[in-house]
């Protein structure tokens, strides 16, 4: 058994003061509501698990999990057209409720060019019919869309990589798809907002985004807003400098133009979208909050891990990378304490790698573990809500394939929906050699909505080069488990560049377009080993831990 990792549930129960708690036979106080608990010494590696099942430690949003569509996406806009596919619809619906952003690198270069007269848009208006089955992508144009896609990717690529970007112009259609797609789909639309118009004086021209404001009123759209992304790069994408002091100004002018708007008057606003900090990024952010943090409802940054260019599939398994970001999350919330106390922080923008994804590692199975690993740390260090780049559309960490399939990440997402409630509950596991950095576990209350009040879910992935023994011991002694054991189809480290994924060992494949494989849990009895493979991501959802804190 040595290379298996070993979660043991030993069920057996104590009373203190009336209430089951986990304990075991080891078990002991150890800091004021917490369990210590102490494990069979005979293997390698020993871990202690420190949890509290008994208060809420944070809680998120309901929409922690978010999702993004890269502005690219509309660099020509029939590609917009995409959003109409019953599929993609189909694949987004099971990851609300969720914010949908929709921004990057182009809405800095993109500009709304109106196209319908008042009298076509009457027109439109009476057509559009809100249902969402009636709004149908035909089979052959998503035929042609998916094929010219391949060669866009290209030509977005080469303007990255030149960082010339040509303006974009966007009109209704953009607008109107973004917006049905996000109610079919049930998201809530963010849209972001160009903030490279500039007046003479460098504040923000806020006059194209005034017209694109009425038009959405208009047309009663309800959605929430941004202004910019990665204001810290300006003077490379486009030789502007922008300094946090005044893009904060800059959002309080947008905010000023929202409360006039009785549509948009208590919507959100949400920024600076600034770029990981470090450096003068951390200038930008502060100098945003001095001046804008009124006019924002979340302070917004972006986190990769790694450079997509210059990674390996070692970074993708390595805890200190996963552990960097940690650092950046208190980096973050110290300058908001210090600015803004109490403000909500997001990752408005985040995953793997940056410069479109690792090519055969952001797509694949390993991916799993720096996305899991971040909704686990976010969620406890302070995060509200995490939005994944991206959805569907540009560079290789999209979560639907070019071919609008669900990739890993996507499935891991739905179950995570499905399983994790908004509640973090505190636990740590510790080896003899201290924190235990190779097998990472997170604690939260299930889904109520999957599960019956009291039910908790351990999510855990293992890392580790060295087997470990894991006892989990006593929950309620009636308490059964639901285990949800994500591997790749393939074994080994062969296996972790694969883009398909077991959920206890059947591949998860969509049967037809609107149908799910089964998604279900293996149920196991009170007292059953559970073993964590090499290599695997899961959720054991502890059905009957009777947790005071998800009472
Ligand atoms: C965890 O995965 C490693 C591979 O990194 C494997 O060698 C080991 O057996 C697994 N450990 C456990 C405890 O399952
Ligand atoms: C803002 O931009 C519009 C064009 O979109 C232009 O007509 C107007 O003069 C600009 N305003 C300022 C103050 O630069």
């Amino acid at each position: 058994m040595k290379s298996v990792l070993l979660l043991v549930l030993s069920f057996c129960s104590y009373r203190t003061g009336g209430s089951r708690v986990w304990g075991d036979r080891y078990f002991n106080r150890s800091s004021p509501g917490g369990l210590q608990l102490d494990l069979d010494l005979d293997l390698d590696l020993d871990l202690d698990l420190d949890l509290d099942l008994s208060v809420v430690f944070r809680r998120v949003d309901p929409r922690f999990l978010s999702v993004t569509i890269d502005s690219s996406l509309a660099a020509q806009e029939r590609f917009m057209l995409l959003l109409g596919s019953q599929k993609i619809k189909f694949l987004a619906e099971a990851l609300s409720p969720a914010f949908l952003r929709f921004g990057g690198t182009r809405q800095d270069f993109m500009v709304f060019t109106p196209q319908r007269s008042r009298q076509e848009q009457q027109k439109v208006e009476l057509a559009a019919d809100e249902s969402c089955d009636a709004m149908q992508l035909p089979w052959w144009l998503e035929q042609q869309l998916k094929q010219d896609w391949v060669q866009q990717q290209q030509i977005l690529m080469t303007e990255e990589l030149q960082r010339k970007y040509h303006r974009i112009q966007f009109s209704e259609l953009t607008v109107d798809l973004l917006h049905s797609f996000s109610i079919c789909a049930g998201f809530d639309l963010i849209f972001g907002l160009n903030a490279l118009l500039r007046t003479s004086d460098n504040s923000w021209n806020s006059s194209n985004a005034r017209t694109l404001l009425q038009y959405c009123e208009s047309r009663r759209y309800s959605m929430s807003w941004e202004l910019g992304n990665e204001p810290n790069s300006y003077e490379k994408k486009a030789g502007i400098r922008v300094d946090g002091y005044q893009l904060g100004l800059d959002f309080t002018r947008l905010r000023k133009i929202m409360s006039e708007s009785t549509l948009y008057r208590d919507t959100g606003l949400y920024g600076p979208d600034v770029g990981q900090p470090r450096d003068h990024r951390t200038d930008i952010m502060k100098g945003f909050l001095q001046s804008g943090a009124k006019a924002i409802d979340a302070c917004t940054w972006h986190h990769y891990y790694v450079n997509g260019r210059d990674t390996s599939l070692e970074d993708f398994l390595d805890p200190d990378v996963l552990d960097s970001l940690a650092l950046k999350i208190n980096e973050v919330l110290e300058m908001i304490k210090l600015e803004s106390p109490g403000k909500s922080m997001w990752l408005g923008e985040t995953s793997s790698a940056y410069g479109g994804g690792a090519v055969g590692l952001s797509d694949t199975f390993v991916a799993g573990f720096m996305w899991l690993d971040k909704l686990g740390l976010g969620a406890k260090l302070g995060l509200d809500v995490v939005m994944r780049q991206v959805l569907v559309g540009s560079g290789s960490y999209h979560l639907i394939d070019e071919d609008l399939n669900p990739l890993p990440d996507y499935w891991l997402s739905v179950l995570y929906k499905r399983l994790v409630g908004p509640e973090v509950l505190k636990i740590q596991a510790f080896s003899n050699f201290g924190r235990s950095k190779r097998v990472r576990v997170y604690l939260h209350c299930a889904n109520k909505k999957s599960y019956s009040s009291g039910a908790v879910v351990l999510i855990s992935m293992n890392l580790s080069k060295k087997p470990a023994r894991i006892s989990l011991p006593a929950l309620a002694s009636s308490s059964t488990v639901d285990a949800f054991v994500l591997q790749s189809d393939q074994p080994g480290e062969e296996g972790l560049y694969s883009r398909w994924v077991k959920l206890n060992g059947a591949v998860l494949k969509l049967v037809d377009d609107k149908t799910f494989p089964d998604l279900g849990g293996v149920r196991l009895p009170p007292a059953e080993h559970l073993q964590l493979p090499a290599y695997s991501l899961a959720f054991f959802v502890l059905v009957d831990a009777k947790a005071a804190a998800c009472r």
